[in-house]
């Protein structure tokens, strides 16, 4: 989604704000420009194609100046064309990047046209460019001030003016923005990773926070118009560049290395302790009597994922919610029920919105299990747990996802204990089973070739299903959205058990029907779904455990996982779904690291 860098400098800031476009890249745009004050003058390039593109642009028209803004833009209002790529201008004296989208941008745009300034995109942000310009009277800070208290909606921003060539002001709500702070110089940007080479002293602003960055010096105001004194973080993990190494995709590259961020997720302790999950997690998880899960997409599926285990093993009851239904719908708060936000990201605006909005209700214990420590969510919660997946560039999560399980099985063995339903020894076969799953990781991954040989097939398909029980549910409907969101190819996912009540309709000999079927407790009840399928003619790819029965035949594919793992199971059951969606959407040739329409990091609504 959009990104935005920025930077006042005393050297040439064109190469960085490149470069930090560059390492924005992962998150899905559709056009993307660059800004800076030339000769006391903003100039711009901007291009629909790639940051390369950009790149080949300012090095042709020598596009030079050490106060600068550039942007990502991921379409929200208006197409994807020149026209409405950002940086957005005001009468050639004022420059505006603008992450979020204006709710209330018609009725502005109507006052500015009253005031004579003409409109020449379709994008919400030029209100904002022509709102701070109307309100400029020498001080950009102060105008920005003033704009944003008229603004309603999502927005991060960063702003130069041609009166004042040394001065970026940025602003944030509801999106997010840090400053970079440097020697004589000063950064702003979307994601600290964007500043990784410029910086590693960051001000990570606050909802409201409006900043105004000088050669010397950087000061921040917040939401009341307040001086703001935020903490420096030092944050040195932004390192290099991540290298794709003997990969063809980061999506392959980040299912592979699923057995090292699982390593560095699994806690080194030899027991489960609430003080994994922060200082306060004993005395917070004592007062709690359920949990209230939060999230979006994958982060959603390990939440129904964790249900499973949080009522079986914890006997905790446990509600899983979509962020974008909960924020929005009238619900019963129990101020008792530990709110789970669960997100790569850390910043995904209705998981933010939903935690906020839980806060707002009377929930106190609140907790996020995150794959980004400096994030928003984490920020905002009493209680937090790291993923450890590292990066994750492909827009479709994988890494992310078996890491976050791996955290949420920590929570639920955690507050199993607590409750007095695990059992010493049992805690002690967790942990050893725990330990030994990057091993059984990759026993999985080798059956890669196995199922490229099953992804050609499903590279002429257009339509499957996927069909789970029980803890593989979840994992059914995971496969079914990466098949989707990558190869393009329509895909359901149901609890086998719905078969006869509906979907059994869809199949035919056209339609492969994907089974996750490990050896548990309700293997015997999916092989007579299997048998339903089969009898209509439908096409059965099978993923059986080791000591399952089922075997190859007429419209049966099966391929069979190493080891049967118990509780665990669904950590290793999504690998093969991951490789399935990944070596269908290379046959199919689509862009698998960044599919159309879709964004990393989705910071809007
Ligand atoms: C799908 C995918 C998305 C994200 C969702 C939430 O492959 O990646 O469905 O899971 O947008 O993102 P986070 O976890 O960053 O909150």
């Amino acid at each position: 989604m959009c990104g935005i860098v920025g930077a006042v400098a005393q050297r040439n800031i064109v190469p960085v704000l490149i470069e930090g476009l560059r390492r924005l890249e992962y998150r899905g745009y559709d056009s993307c420009g660059v800004a800076v004050l030339a000769n006391g003058e903003p100039k711009r390039a901007r291009s629909v194609a790639r940051v390369a593109d950009l790149d080949d642009q300012v090095r042709e028209t020598r596009l030079e100046g050490a106060t600068g803004i550039a942007h990502t833009r991921w379409a929200t209002h208006g197409a994807p064309v020149t026209d409405n790529a950002h940086p957005i201008f005001s009468r050639n004296e004022l420059a505006l990047v603008h992450n979020g989208i204006i709710e209330n941008y018609e009725s502005l745009r109507e006052m500015l046209r009253g005031k004579g300034y003409e409109f020449v995109s379709q994008t919400d942000t030029e209100v904002i460019a022509h709102l701070v310009h109307s309100l400029y009277r020498g001080d950009l800070f102060a105008a920005v001030r003033e704009a944003t208290a008229q603004l309603h909606g999502a927005y991060a921003i960063a702003v130069l003016h041609k009166n004042q060539p040394h001065t970026v002001v940025g602003a944030r709500q509801g999106s997010p923005l840090v400053v970079g702070l440097g020697e004589g110089e000063n950064f702003l940007a979307s994601d600290a990773l964007a500043l990784a080479g410029s910086t590693d002293r960051f001000i990570f602003l606050e909802e409201g926070d409006v900043c105004e960055l000088t050669l010397e010096k950087v000061r921040v105001f917040d939401r009341d118009g307040n001086p703001a004194d935020r903490e420096v973080r030092q944050v040195a993990a932004y390192g290099g560049a991540v290298e794709l190494g003997p990969y063809r995709h980061f999506m392959q590259k980040e299912i592979f290395e699923q057995p090292r961020a699982i390593t560095d997720t699994i806690p080194q302790a030899d027991s489960f302790d609430a003080s994994l999950f922060g200082e306060n997690a004993q005395k917070a998880f004592s007062e709690i009597d359920s949990l209230l899960i939060l999230a979006c997409g994958t982060s959603y599926y390990s939440g129904l994922t964790a249900k499973y285990w949080l009522e079986s093993v914890a006997k905790i009851p446990t509600q899983v919610e979509i962020a974008s239904e909960y924020r929005y719908r009238d619900s019963v708060p129990n101020p008792k029920a530990l709110v789970v936000v669960i997100s790569q990201s850390g910043e995904t605006a209705d998981t933010l919105a939903a935690l906020k909005h839980a806060q707002s209700l009377g929930h106190k214990h609140t907790l996020s299990v995150c794959n980004v420590g400096t994030s928003a969510m984490v920020r905002l919660t009493e209680l937090s747990f790291l993923t450890h997946a590292g990066r994750e560039i492909g827009v479709a999560s994988t890494k992310a996802f078996t890491t976050q399980l791996v955290a949420l099985f920590v929570l639920a063995m955690t507050l199993g204990k607590m409750r007095g339903h695990v059992s010493a020894a049992q805690e002690a076969d967790y942990i050893r089973q725990l330990r030994h799953l990057p091993a059984a990781l990759n026993s999985v991954l080798a059956l890669e070739p196995q199922i490229i040989a099953w992804s050609e097939e499903f590279s002429r398909k257009e339509n499957a299903l996927f069909l789970g029980r029980g803890l593989h549910y979840p994992i059914a409907l995971e496969g079914a959205l990466k098949l989707k969101e990558i190869s393009y190819i329509h895909a359901e996912a149901y609890p086998a058990g719905e078969l006869k009540h509906g979907p059994l309709a869809l199949v035919t000999e056209a339609m492969p029907v994907v089974t996750v079927a490990p050896n548990d407790a309700l293997l015997e009840k999916l092989k007579s779904n299997i048998q339903e399928v089969r009898a209509r003619g439908g096409q059965l790819y099978v993923f059986a455990d080791a000591d399952t029965k089922i075997v190859n035949d007429e419209g049966i594919h099966v391929i069979r996982m190493p080891e049967h793992y118990g509780l665990l199971s669904p950590i290793l059951h999504v690998v093969p779904l991951q490789l399935l969606a990944y070596h269908t959407a290379c046959s199919r040739g689509t862009d698998v690291d960044k599919p159309r329409n879709l964004a990393k990091s989705v910071t809007v609504e």
